[in-house]
């Protein structure tokens, strides 16, 4: 595994992308750069790709290993919900399509010092741009029993939310609960695992999704980049997510059905006063999903959930 992440439904989104010489794309997600290096092999020899990641170790690992194409790969270090500017300020002010692959790289998860992981361990931290914001451990110190039962239930999906929350705030009566091994033993101790198929999946794995979800304002900052995109994409341009938990999966699903339909107005009205046209339009299998062969090859594509939706013209 040279690339240390292998990209999630590459043939699809690049059959999505359908990258040609000269175009310009931008992967909001650049992770390890297994998209962005497809992007820019098939768009050769003049097309160019702007790459955003929040983590600064991204961008440097994927400037290192896809420095061979020069002026063709434009990086940043940025929030993917900052898109409306940095895009036009990195010269690419309208582009052929934009990819956002969610979440986070095998890089993070396996490295212990970002404590994405309760496998990997290590301090709870989870910031994707570890220069900003408020690390997890934070969150499991200062939020009260209620704030963190919400977090849980609402990011995590979690059916014993308040039984663990109320764990978190019992325990740090004695000591913070500072590492992913520490709050992952707790939750096992307060959640029985599941019987049968379902009991092979950890008990804490909801919880750190909520976690990560609330350190990162995921689900906020994907709204405002689907916004964004769809203003930087030029008519006929597309813009493909891959989303690997429901929450993600259905903000985009409703945001290209808002999209397509255009008009907001209530069904009673008998004309449309809002004005609002039709943006996008669905492409392909909604959503697309990995074949049982990618996901034997590649278990982290398992949840992955592909939209693909095309800008009409204005
Ligand atoms: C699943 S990985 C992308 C993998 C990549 N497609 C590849 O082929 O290697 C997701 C990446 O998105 C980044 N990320 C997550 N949310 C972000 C956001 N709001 N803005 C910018 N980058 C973000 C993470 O830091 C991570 O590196």
């Amino acid at each position: 595994m040279e690339l240390g992440h292998l990209p999630v439904l590459a043939e699809e989104v690049m059959q999505m992308l359908a990258p040609r010489p000269g175009s310009l794309h931008v992967d909001g997600t650049v992770g390890g750069g297994g998209h962005t290096e497809r992007i820019l092999e098939a768009a050769s020899p003049d097309g160019r790709v702007l790459g955003l990641d929040a983590d600064p170790a991204a961008i440097a690992r994927v400037g290192e290993r896809l420095a061979r194409f020069g002026d063709r790969l434009v990086l940043r270090q940025a929030n993917f919900q900052d898109l409306a500017t940095v895009a036009p300020e990195a010269g690419f002010p309208a582009v052929d399509g934009i990819l956002l692959d969610l979440g986070l790289s095998s890089f993070q998860l396996a490295d212990p010092a970002r404590g994405f992981s309760f496998r990997a361990g290590g301090r709870l931290d989870m910031r994707f741009d570890p220069g900003t914001g408020r690390p997890a451990a934070e969150l499991l110190a200062e939020l009260d029993e209620g704030e963190l039962g919400d977090l849980f239930r609402r990011y995590g999906e979690e059916p014993h939310a308040r039984r663990i929350a109320r764990a978190v705030v019992e325990a740090r009566r004695a000591a913070p609960v500072t590492t992913a091994e520490a709050f992952a033993s707790l939750v096992e101790r307060v959640v029985p695992r599941r019987p049968g198929r379902a009991g092979r999946i950890h008990p804490a794995t909801r919880v750190f999704q909520a976690l990560r979800i609330a350190v990162n304002g995921e689900l906020d900052a994907l709204e405002v980049a689907l916004d964004a995109a769809v203003a930087l994409l030029r008519p006929g341009g597309r813009l493909v997510v891959l989303a690997y938990h429901s929450l993600e999966d259905r903000l985009v699903k409703r945001f290209v059905a808002a999209e397509r339909r255009g008009c907001t107005c209530p069904p009673s009205f008998p004309v449309c006063v809002c004005g609002r046209a039709p943006r996008l339009r669905p492409v392909g299998p909604q959503p697309a999903m990995p074949t049982e062969a990618e996901v034997a090859a590649n278990p982290r594509a398992r949840s992955a959930r592909l939209r693909t939706a095309e800008r009409l013209a204005a």
